[in-house]
């Protein structure tokens, strides 16, 4: 059989539709004897059947062991130059209280972005101090809690919010670290939604005007500068933005040791991850050396200390880590041109995994329950949704007998799907199950209905 000519250039016909590309699974994901695809042991069929679907699956290993190596591999790179490399995870990607305590069991800090997240990670029993506080837009009850509770840092990121901070930190009699935004003009190659550093959009201040407000930040009694945080954008492949980014900073951060120290860089995250096996990724044992060459070379031409490095990785912790399972209802083989393209509607959609349908973003699937010889056809897996752009994965090739009551899995799942999650349609949003040694728990119970109907006044019974 060849290509269907429907499929995009970058999806290779495959030998064998029932193959895990390794890069896009979690290393421990294999077939049992069955057939079926078992995550750290454990069968997806079993999982399906004492759990339900869609359903989300994580292999906890992975997780701790990703956060363990990003941690290491950065901290060999810069123990070299007599530097250290503080890891935030970013909560944001997927954060619930066993995530958060992996993370911090691997030795991680966590970035919260939110009153929530930052109770999630309370709720898990993180040291405050462990924390670092995002957002454009902070409320002052948010900034309030936070200075109260002692988190770690806050990442200002508006003039403003020199104010703001200062005044709770006063009320709170505390010194508060923080750490200034800077919008670096760095324009990473990524999806237009994805890049943060571009001078036209709302994060951060421009790299000119920090000298100003960290002398603002200084000013204040209640106030520690931790130095300057740049984050240029996510599902990034290549280092050099991240090297231009770092480059751009520190010839900031050398002005500002003038004044005062600048104990700290943050390069934020952003590392980008393989969905599909056309993905290209740079390992994070080169990124690692390529920042702590970049910072060392900037650094020597600056004459300055090299400062402790922060960075923010979500997606690189998480996205491999996680599966999502769904139960084939319907099919139907849909005519275009003369190719036909098999649409396979699965129990989930857009509800568990907004980002084909919000950044276009390609995955792919496999037959979960069994495997098949049947010769491989192009499918798009579509969800249960009332839209036509509520698409999983848009093209992959699975066994054409593909069948209502299979089970199909989509790999990398792990960053920004359950974190993206909605009820629309009255969905509710599937349960995270982890797994390990080939046993399993929920971290996350399936929504029910009466969670659905819990808000809504108007229910009586
Ligand atoms: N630090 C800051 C300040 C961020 O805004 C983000 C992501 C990160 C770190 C972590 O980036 P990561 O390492 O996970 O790429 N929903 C989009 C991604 C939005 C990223 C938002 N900020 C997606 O699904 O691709």
């Amino acid at each position: 059989m060849s290509a269907n000519p429907l499929a995009p250039e970058w999806l290779v016909h495959p030998d064998d539709a029932n193959a895990l590309t390794p890069a896009v699974w979690p290393p421990s994901a294999d077939r049992d004897g069955a057939g079926a695809i078992t995550v750290a042991g454990a069968s997806l069929t079993a999982l399906a059947s004492e759990f339900g679907t869609p359903l989300y699956v994580v292999d906890e290993q992975d997780v701790r062991t990703r956060a363990e190596t990003i941690k290491t591999l950065f901290n060999e790179a810069f123990a070299a130059l007599g530097s250290r490399v503080d890891v935030y995870y970013a909560g944001k990607a997927f954060l619930c209280t066993a995530v958060a305590k992996w993370v911090v069991e691997a030795g991680l800090h966590i970035d919260v972005a939110s009153g929530g997240e930052l109770a999630v990670a309370l709720a898990a029993g993180v040291d405050p101090a462990l924390l670092g506080f995002h957002g454009n837009n902070k409320s002052l009850a948010e900034i309030d809690r936070s200075v109260g509770l002692g988190v770690g840092a806050i990442v200002l990121d508006s003039v403003v919010e020199v104010d703001r901070v200062s005044a709770a930190a006063e009320k709170h009699g505390r010194v508060q670290a923080v750490r200034l935004r800077i919008n670096s003009g760095v324009h990473a190659s990524t999806h237009e939604y994805l890049a943060t550093a571009r001078e036209d959009q709302k994060f951060g201040i421009p790299l000119a005007d920090a000298p100003a407000v960290v002398a603002q930040i200084r000013a204040s009694k209640n106030l520690r500068f931790l130095g300057l945080h740049s984050h240029i954008g996510s599902q990034i492949f290549e280092s050099a933005g991240f090297a231009e980014a770092a480059r751009r900073l520190l010839a900031v951060h050398a002005e500002l040791l003038k004044d005062g120290e600048v104990p700290e860089l943050n390069l934020g995250g952003g590392f980008g991850i393989a969905y599909t096996s056309a993905d290209v990724v740079t390992p994070i044992a080169s990124i690692a050396a390529d920042f702590a060459r970049v910072v060392s070379e900037q650094c020597a031409e600056l004459g300055i200390p090299i400062p402790i490095i922060a960075i923010e990785p979500g997606r690189a912790i998480v996205g491999h880590s996680t599966v999502t399972v769904y139960e084939v209802g319907t099919i139907k083989d849909v005519r275009v041109d003369d190719s036909i393209r098999k649409y396979v509607s699965i129990d989930g959609g857009m509800s568990d995994n907004i980002r084909p349908a919000l950044y276009g973003a390609d995955y792919t699937v496999r037959l979960a329950n069994r495997r098949s010889d049947s010769d491989p056809a192009l499918v798009r897996i579509a969800g249960k949704h009332c839209e036509s752009g509520d698409i999983v994965v848009h093209a992959d090739y699975l066994p054409g007998d593909v069948a209502p009551g299979d089970l199909v899995a989509v790999p990398a799942t792990g960053a920004y799907c359950w974190s993206l999650a909605s009820n629309y349609n009255y969905l509710g949003r599937p349960a995270v199950v982890a797994v390990k040694d080939g046993a399993a728990r929920v971290i996350v119970r399936r929504e029910t209905e009466a969670d659905l109907l819990s808000r809504d006044v108007g229910v009586t019974a």
